[in-house]
């Protein structure tokens, strides 16, 4: 405990510092050394007022999350904070919270138990549970609103987004912002409030009046909408709902009833092991120690195409400048023009100011040959998907590039060794495969070739970090693990449409599931040309006399190439607003025909089931092949890249909660219906199905 929580005496002025690295969650031990201490100062008589605060790099994160599996498991009995904190808010003496870093969940809750606050300019404070998949659960959603007013608290505690210092200091949530040294100006104010009667954020209801009906009706509408599928958000606004009903402690009791259906509730279990998963997938077992990542001070990216242009806005909004490098001036000019339209629509939003579109504008230099390639630390190759192509743009960087720099391909599938085959170098070259929206989404799938050199794979990752991406490292593979995983995944999506569902009906049923956007609307959103494209790569691998999707190949074809030529699956209009198209439907039919497909009524649950245990089995695959690390880089990797709900915890967590046994089962029947070749259980699947045992089991 004495490890945990220290005290110091500066005068008349006791100063608590909590000290459990990384990030003073409230661990146990953590709570019960404040109260201790707290009361000692109480106690004695030199001392006037007492400041607490956090060793290291913030206040307090949060409660422990590594606790609450315990709790669920029954390893551990929960243990409210209610009354550690009726503990601060009675103590005799004023309590002075100083908060840097965060304050966030049961951070913020501690802090508002305290009778004033302090907080340095560049910290944040928050009711992030939501994320979790919990409520605020030792008293939020009752004192924030009393200090910050109903209709941000409900903000706060339902949609999770933590606030800066400013606005806390302008919500009333701290009384002062502080400049210059934490624990100098926390104890000058403390010594400035010393005499005062302490005031108890408990017992200040004057804020909740202000509470307007409407407030609740209108936020769980945006929470249905934002949080789609998830309970929580909800219960969040019950709980502070209650506060301008009820008594405080009523309130609490509420509260706290609220905080167990959430914590016992799957979600939770899902969205806490994303949590940890994010965290999880920057770790590289077998990198060597020693490896350090190389800093990435210039880079320069070959294509301003969709993915180029994206990439080099994501440099510049990291601070680093980028070239980009086009054949043709048009090409160059649409990419530029592109990039501009994208910042533009950051500032009308508010996001951005002017001044900042112009700096991240000023770090990207448009061109149409190789100058100044040989100064950048990274080159990021994104021209088509084309081997031959990316061969001859690789062999003329590596004859460019100065020592040590990275020479990455953002492929989305292809082989990263034969494109390492192109230059003198193929211990430098690593795929980093990029999202579409590059600058905006969040994953960064890394690809490991056979000769990648271990610094050139920690200097990827880190990068990803520095980009502000998830970056999940994989191995090298057709499609690697997201794209190899999405193949059987819309293949069964497009299979349906030929067996009798409308485009319409597979769309919705996977969005009800919770999936971002239904898997044909995705198809069209990437481009049916690119599919097209590896269809034609990877023809050679082909089993004769498989059934292969036909309508996707008949819609390229017929040029309808998804959202960019208006019509794909759906028809677009000019803001790719999406409507049924009739013709799309009698490709459907014409094609059964054409193959004695037989058309049938098809229920939603044969759709999420075929399309989402596809995704499984081939992810069970690619875990046994060792392409994904663990399961957990696979459910990352379907989370942040392809709008898997975070709160079904990512396909192999999802399987896991399904249970593993019930899955093998299901396989083994669409097996006996559609044939071996399409669906055969992967041998990982049945191996632990057998055993018992789970995904999560194999990972740990
Ligand atoms: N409990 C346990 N471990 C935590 C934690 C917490 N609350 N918060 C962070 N950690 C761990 C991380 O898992 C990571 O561990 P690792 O090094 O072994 O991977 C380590 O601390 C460092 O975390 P980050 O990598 O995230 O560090 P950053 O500096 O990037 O970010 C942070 C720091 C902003 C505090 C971020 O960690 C964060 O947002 N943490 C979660 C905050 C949160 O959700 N709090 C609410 C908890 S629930 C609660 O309080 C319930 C209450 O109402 C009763
Ligand atoms: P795109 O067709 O929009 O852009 C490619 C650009 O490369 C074109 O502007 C072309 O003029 C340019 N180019 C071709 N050869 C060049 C050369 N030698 N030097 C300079 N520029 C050259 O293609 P897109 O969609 O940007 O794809 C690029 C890569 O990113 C592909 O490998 C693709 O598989 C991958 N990718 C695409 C995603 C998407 O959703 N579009 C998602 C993730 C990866």
């Amino acid at each position: 405990m004495a490890d945990l929580v220290r005290l110091a005496r500066h005068d008349d002025i006791a100063v608590i510092t909590i000290d459990n690295p990384p990030v003073n969650a409230l661990s146990p031990g953590v709570p019960e050394g404040i109260e201790t201490l707290l009361h000692g100062a109480a106690q004695d008589s030199h001392i006037r007022a007492i400041v607490i605060l956090g060793a290291g790099q913030t206040f307090i994160a949060g409660a422990d999350i590594r606790e609450f599996a315990k709790i669920v498991s029954g390893e551990r009995p929960r243990i409210s904070l209610d009354p550690f904190l009726r503990a601060i808010e009675d103590c005799l003496k004023p309590v002075v919270m100083a908060i840097h870093g965060a304050a966030f969940g049961g951070g913020l809750e501690t802090a508002m138990a305290g009778h004033y606050r302090v907080i340095a300019s560049d910290a944040q404070v928050g009711q992030p549970e939501v994320k979790l998949g919990l409520i605020p659960g030792a008293g939020g959603t009752q004192r924030l609103p009393r200090l910050a007013g109903v209709a941000k608290a409900v903000e706060m505690c339902a949609g999770g987004q933590p606030i800066r210092a400013q606005e806390a200091l302008e919500l009333g949530i701290v009384d002062r912002l502080l400049k210059g040294s934490l624990v100098e100006g926390a104890i000058a104010f403390a010594r400035e409030i010393a005499s005062k009667v302490p005031r108890k954020t408990r017992e200040r209801d004057e804020r909740l009046r202000d509470a307007a009906p409407a407030i609740f009706g209108f936020a769980r509408e945006k929470a249905r909408k934002l949080g789609r599928g998830m309970t929580a958000p909800l219960a969040a606004i019950d709980a502070v709902e209650a506060a301008t009903r009820l008594p405080f402690d009523e309130g609490c009791r509420r509260e706290a009833e609220l905080f167990d259906e959430c914590l016992y509730s799957p979600q939770s279990r899902a969205l806490i092991h994303a949590f940890f998963g994010e965290r999880t997938v920057a770790k590289i077992p077998g990198l060597p120690k020693d490896v350090k990542p190389a800093e990435i001070h210039r880079a320069a990216v070959v294509g301003a195409g969709t993915m180029g242009g994206g990439i080099a806005m994501t440099f510049a909004n990291a601070g680093i400048p980028v070239i980009v490098k086009e054949t043709a001036a048009d090409a160059l000019d649409r990419g530029m023009n592109a990039i501009r339209g994208n910042y533009a629509k950051s500032a009308a939003k508010g996001r951005l100011s002017q001044a900042d579109v112009e700096q991240r504008l000023a770090r990207i230099t448009p061109q149409l040959t190789y100058e100044g390639f040989e100064q950048a630390d990274i080159l990021v190759e994104a021209v088509f998907e084309n081997t031959v192509v990316k061969k001859q743009v690789f062999a003329e960087i590596s004859k460019i590039a100065k020592p040590g720099c990275v020479l990455a391909s953002n492929t989305s599938s292809l082989d990263i060794d034969e494109i390492a085959s192109a230059t003198a170098r193929p211990e430098m070259v690593i795929g980093t495969h990029f999202f579409s929206p590059a600058h905006v989404m969040r994953l960064l799938e890394v690809v490991r070739g056979r000769g990648t050199a271990p610094g050139v794979i920690a200097t990827a990752m880190a990068l990803g970090k520095k980009l502000g991406k998830i970056a999940v490292l994989a191995g090298n593979c057709p499609g690697f693990i997201g794209n190899r995983m999405v193949g059987p995944y819309l293949r069964e999506a497009q299979f349906l449409v030929e067996e009798g569902a409308s485009v319409e009906q597979v769309n919705q049923a996977l969005y009800d599931f919770g999936m971002a956007m239904g898997p044909l609307a995705m198809d069209d959103m990437a481009g049916l040309d690119i599919g097209w494209a590896i269809r034609k790569e990877f023809a050679r691998f082909e089993k004769p006399g498989v059934r292969r999707p036909r309508v996707p190949d008949l819609l390229c074809e017929l040029r309808r190439f998804g959202q960019k030529s208006g019509r794909g699956w759906s028809l677009y209009d000019a803001d790719r607003k999406s409507s049924p198209d009739p013709e799309t439907a009698a490709l459907a039919e014409k094609t059964a025909k054409e193959f004695g497909i037989e058309r049938r009524i098809i229920l939603d649950e044969e759709i999420v089931d075929r399309c989402i245990y596809a995704l499984v089995n081939e992810g069970a695959r690619i875990l046994e092949d060792g392409i994904a690390l663990r399961a957990v880089d696979i459910d990352i990797t379907y989370i942040y890249g392809y709008g898997f709900p975070a709160w079904r915890g990512g396909p192999m967590f999802y399987a896991d909660t399904v249970g593993l046994n019930n899955i093998l089962m299901r396989i083994q029947e669409l097996q006996r219906k559609h044939g071996s070749d399409l669906w055969s259980p992967a041998p990982l699947l049945e191996r632990l199905a057998k055993e018992g045992r789970s995904f999560v089991d194999f990972d740990t």
